[in-house]
C-alpha cells in the first residue's frame, strides 16, 4: 500500500512574489522575507518547500507550475475579533456602543435561537472570510449553544483554523438572550468537549463584556478557565467611555475595568481583548505582564466614534497587538482595508504605522499571540498550506497605481503594493484564497 499512498501526494507548485515574516519579530519593517521571483510548493496540506524560482526550479522540473507571475502570495490573512451573527447588520446607521447593541445588535443576535437561521449565516460568514483572504478568525457566536456548533461545523467543513466560543451573558440584555452561571458554564463546557482541538478548531470563553455578566456568572467562566488551561478567551475591554463608567457602577470593588476579567481569572496568555482606546497605566502594565492580546479594531472605533487605540503606547509596554475588523461593528470583512484603516488612525495620533507592521498585525504576529506560529501565519515549510494571492492590478485604477512597481511580471516593491492595496482593495483584489493546501475561493468562479 506504500506506493499507493504516495501516488495519492498532491503537490502544488505556484510561481508568485513572496512575502511573509519566518519568524517572531518586534522589527517587522525589517524582519520580513521577500523573494521577488518565487516557488510556493505544497504538498497536500502542508507548505513543503519555499524559495527563489531560480534555485528550487530544477527540484520541480517535471511538475505543472501555477503562473502566478505579477501577483503576490502573502500568508492567509488572521481576524482576531469578528463576530458571526453581526454579518448582515454590518453597516447599521448611527448611535454609539451602548445603543447600537440594544437597537440592533440584540434584536440581530435573537434570530439565531432558530438553527436553520445560524446555518446559514455560518455559511455566508465563512465565505465572505475566505473571498475577503481571511483564512483564521477568532469569532464571537451568540448567546445559543447551537450557533456555535452551526460555525464550527460550517469551518470543520472547510478544515478551517478556527477560533470560537458562544457568547455568555446574564443580565442587561434582553430576557430571550441570556444564560445563567450555571448554562454558561455548562454549554462552554460541552462545546470545548465538543470542539476544542478538533481538526483545527479551538474553543474560546467568551464572556461578551463586563455589563453582561454577573460576577457569579464571570466566576463560572473562571473555574473552566483553569480547567482547560489551553482553551482562549476573548471579551471586550474600555471600547466607550459611557461603557467604562457603566463598569466603574457596577463593579464599584474592582481597580479597573480589566480587574474585574483579572479576579476571576480570565486574563492570561491567549486571553484576546477587543478595542482597549481608554486604559488606565495598571492595564497597559497588567496586560503586557499577563502576555495577553489587544485585538486593535479600527474601523469599528471610527464607526461606533469609540475613540482612536494608541498603538504607539501598546508599542512602548511591549503588548501583543493583533488586528482585527470587529464586523458587524467594523464595516468591511477585508483585512487589508482594516490595516488601511488602522493606518488613518495613527495617522490622528501622528503615530506612522508601515504597511510592514501592519501585515505582521494580521499574519505571524496574530498567530504568536494564539501560540500558533508553527502552523499558520507564515510561509515557512510544514506549516499547513493557508494562503492567500493577491492581485495588485484588479482593476483599472489598482493597475495604474501599481504598474511602475512590477518589472518583467514581479513585484519590485510590496511593501508599496500593499500600503496601495490597503487603501484600495476589495474582493477581486484577492485572486485566489487556500486553506490547507485546496483552493477555497477564485474570484469570480463559484468553487465548491
Ligand atoms: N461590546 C459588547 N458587545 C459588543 C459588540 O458586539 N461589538 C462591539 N464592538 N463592542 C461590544
Ligand atoms: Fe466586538
Amino acid at each position: 500500500m506504500e506506493a499507493n499512498s504516495t501516488m495519492q501526494q498532491q503537490v502544488n507548485v505556484y510561481r508568485a512574489s513572496l512575502l511573509d515574516f519566518p519568524a517572531p519579530t518586534s522589527n517587522p519593517s525589517s524582519d520580513f522575507r521577500y523573494i521577488q521571483d518565487g516557488l510556493l510548493v505544497t504538498r497536500n496540506s502542508k507548505i513543503v518547500d519555499i524559495g527563489s524560482y531560480n534555485n528550487l526550479i530544477s527540484s520541480y522540473k517535471s511538475h505543472t507550475i501555477s503562473d502566478l507571475r505579477g501577483k503576490l502570495i502573502i500568508p492567509g490573512l488572521i481576524d482576531s475579533h469578528l463576530h458571526f451573527p453581526q454579518t448582515e447588520m454590518l453597516a447599521s446607521y448611527g448611535e454609539q456602543l451602548l445603543e447600537w447593541l440594544n437597537n440592533y445588535t440584540f434584536p440581530t443576535e435573537a434570530k439565531f435561537a432558530d438553527d436553520d437561521y445560524a446555518t446559514k449565516i455560518a455559511s455566508i460568514f465563512l465565505h465572505q472570510l475566505v473571498s475577503n483572504g481571511t483564512t483564521t478568525g477568532m469569532v464571537f457566536s451568540t448567546v445559543h449553544k447551537s450557533a456555535a456548533d452551526a460555525l464550527f461545523n460550517a469551518a470543520s467543513k472547510l478544515n478551517m483554523c478556527l477560533i470560537a466560543g458562544k457568547v455568555c451573558m446574564d443580565r442587561h440584555c434582553p430576557v430571550e438572550l441570556q444564560d445563567s452561571p450555571a448554562l454558561a458554564q455548562q454549554h462552554s463546557a460541552e462545546l470545548i468537549e465538543s470542539w476544542h482541538g478538533k481538526g483545527r478548531l479551538a474553543y474560546a470563553l467568551t464572556p461578551r463584556f463586563a455589563p453582561t455578566s454577573s460576577e457569579q456568572q464571570l466566576a463560572a467562566l473562571g473555574e473552566l478557565a483553569k480547567q482547560y488551561p489551553d482553551v482562549y478567551i476573548q471579551t471586550h475591554l474600555s471600547e466607550n467611555l459611557n461603557e467604562i463608567e457603566w463598569v466603574r457602577q457596577l463593579f464599584p470593588k474592582h481597580r479597573s475595568y480589566l480587574d474585574v476579567y483579572d479576579q476571576y481569572g480570565l486574563v492570561r496568555k491567549g486571553s484576546v481583548f477587543g478595542h482597549c482606546l481608554h486604559l488606565q497605566d495598571e492595564e497597559w502594565r497588567r496586560l503586557k505582564s499577563a502576555q495577553a492580546t489587544i485585538a486593535f479594531c479600527p474601523s469599528s472605533n471610527l464607526f461606533l466614534g469609540s475613540g482612536l487605540f494608541e498603538l504607539e503606547k501598546a508599542r512602548q509596554h511591549g503588548i501583543n497587538v493583533s488586528l482585527a475588523s470587529d464586523v458587524g461593528a467594523g464595516t468591511s470583512f477585508n483585512m487589508l482595508r482594516t490595516m488601511g484603516d488602522a493606518y488613518k488612525v495613527c495617522q490622528l495620533k501622528h503615530n506612522p504605522l508601515c504597511p510592514l507592521e501592519g501585515l505582521y498585525m494580521m499574519t505571524q504576529g496574530a498567530a504568536c499571540n494564539l501560540g500558533l506560529e508553527h502552523t499558520i501565519g507564515n510561509l515557512n515549510t510544514g506549516t499547513d498550506a493557508d494562503f492567500v494571492v493577491l492581485d495588485p492590478a484588479f482593476n483599472e485604477l489598482s493597475a495604474l497605481r501599481t504598474q511602475h512597481l512590477i518589472e518583467e511580471r514581479t513585484i519590485s516593491a510590496p511593501q508599496d503594493v500593499l500600503f496601495a492595496l490597503s487603501m484600495l482593495a476589495d474582493e477581486r483584489t484577492i485572486f485566489q484564497t487556500y486553506i490547507a493546501g485546496n483552493c477555497v475561493h477564485q474570484v469570480n468562479k463559484e468553487l465548491n
